[in-house]
C-alpha cells in the first residue's frame, strides 16, 4: 500500500500532460495529488485523462461545508473513479461520516478518505489566538486524527513529524500521508517541518506526498526515482 504521491501543482492541463509524459514508460505508474489549482483550472476532464493514462489519483481539494453538501459532492468525485479524496477534520464527525456515505459506490467499494487536521500552516499562536482552540497544537492534531477515526475514516494529512504520534493514538492501520519531503541535500523552499524519503519510511508514513523536488528537478524521472527507492526500501 506505500507509495510516493508526486504532487502535481501545475496551472493547465498542457503543462501536466507535458510534465507526465517523462513518465510514460516506467514500469511503476506514478500515484499523482491533483489539487485545488490544476482542478479548478481543468475540471474533472483532467482526472478522466489521466486515469485513462493509469494513474492513481489523490483528489486534494479538501472538502468542508454542511454534511449533505459535501456528501453529494463526495458522490460526484466517487464516480470519476479516483483513488484517494480528502475533507477537514474540523468540519466534524457527522460531516467526515457523510463524506464517507456520499464516497460509497452501489458496489460497497470508495476512494480512500483522508483528513486533514491542522493546515502546517497554522501556527499553534494563530490556532489559539484566531481559533478560540485552548489546547495545544499536538493534542488538536490527535484528538481531530481521533475524530476521523471515528468517523470511518481512513487515515489523516500531517507532517511526517507528527506521524508517529498519529500511529500511537489512531493505530498502525490508520493512514499518515506526509508533504513536507525533502533530499537532505535540496532546497528546502517554503517548508518548515521536513523530512527526507528515508526518514518518512522510518516514522512509518503510508504515503509521501512530494512536489518541487520531483516537478522543478533538472532530471523529474530520476528524482522520483530515488523518491521510490529511498521511501520504500
Ligand atoms: O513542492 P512540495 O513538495 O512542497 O509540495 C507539497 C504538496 O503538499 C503541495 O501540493 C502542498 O500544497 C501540499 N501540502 C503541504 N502541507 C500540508 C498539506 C498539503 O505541503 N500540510
Amino acid at each position: 500500500m506505500k507509495d510516493v504521491i508526486i504532487a502535481c501543482d501545475f496551472s493547465s492541463k498542457e503543462e501536466c500532460l507535458k510534465f507526465l509524459k517523462q513518465f510514460e514508460n516506467l514500469q511503476h505508474k506514478p500515484f499523482l495529488k491533483i489539487g485545488m489549482e490544476l482542478f479548478y483550472a481543468s475540471g474533472p476532464e483532467i482526472v478522466r485523462e489521466l486515469k485513462k493514462q493509469g494513474f492513481k489519483i489523490f483528489l486534494d481539494l479538501k472538502l468542508h461545508d454542511i454534511p449533505n453538501t459535501v456528501k453529494k459532492a463526495m458522490k460526484v468525485l466517487s464516480n470519476l473513479d479516483v483513488d484517494m479524496v480528502n475533507v477537514h477534520a474540523s468540519g466534524t464527525i457527522e460531516m467526515m461520516k457523510a463524506a464517507k456515505e456520499g464516497l460509497t459506490r452501489e458496489d460497497g467499494t470508495r476512494p480512500l478518505l483522508i483528513a486533514v487536521t491542522q493546515l502546517t500552516s497554522t501556527s499553534e499562536k494563530a490556532m489559539q489566538e484566531q481559533l478560540l482552540i485552548n489546547s495545544t497544537i499536538n493534542d488538536t492534531i490527535v484528538k481531530y486524527a481521533r475524530n476521523a477515526k471515528e468517523a470511518g475514516l481512513d487515515g489523516v494529512v500531517c507532517s511526517p513529524l507528527e506521524a508517529g504520534m498519529v500511529k500511537e493514538a489512531c493505530g498502525k492501520d490508520f493512514l499518515t500521508v506526509t508533504p513536507g519531503i525533502r533530499f537532505k541535500d535540496s532546497s528546502k523552499d517554503d517548508q518548515v517541518r521536513i523530512t527526507d524519503p528515508a526518514g518518512a519510511r522510518e516514522i512509518g508514513s503510508d504515503f509521501i506526498v512530494v512536489g518541487r523536488p520531483i516537478t522543478a528537478a533538472e532530471n523529474p524521472v530520476a528524482a522520483y526515482e530515488r523518491c521510490l527507492k529511498d521511501f520504500l526500501g
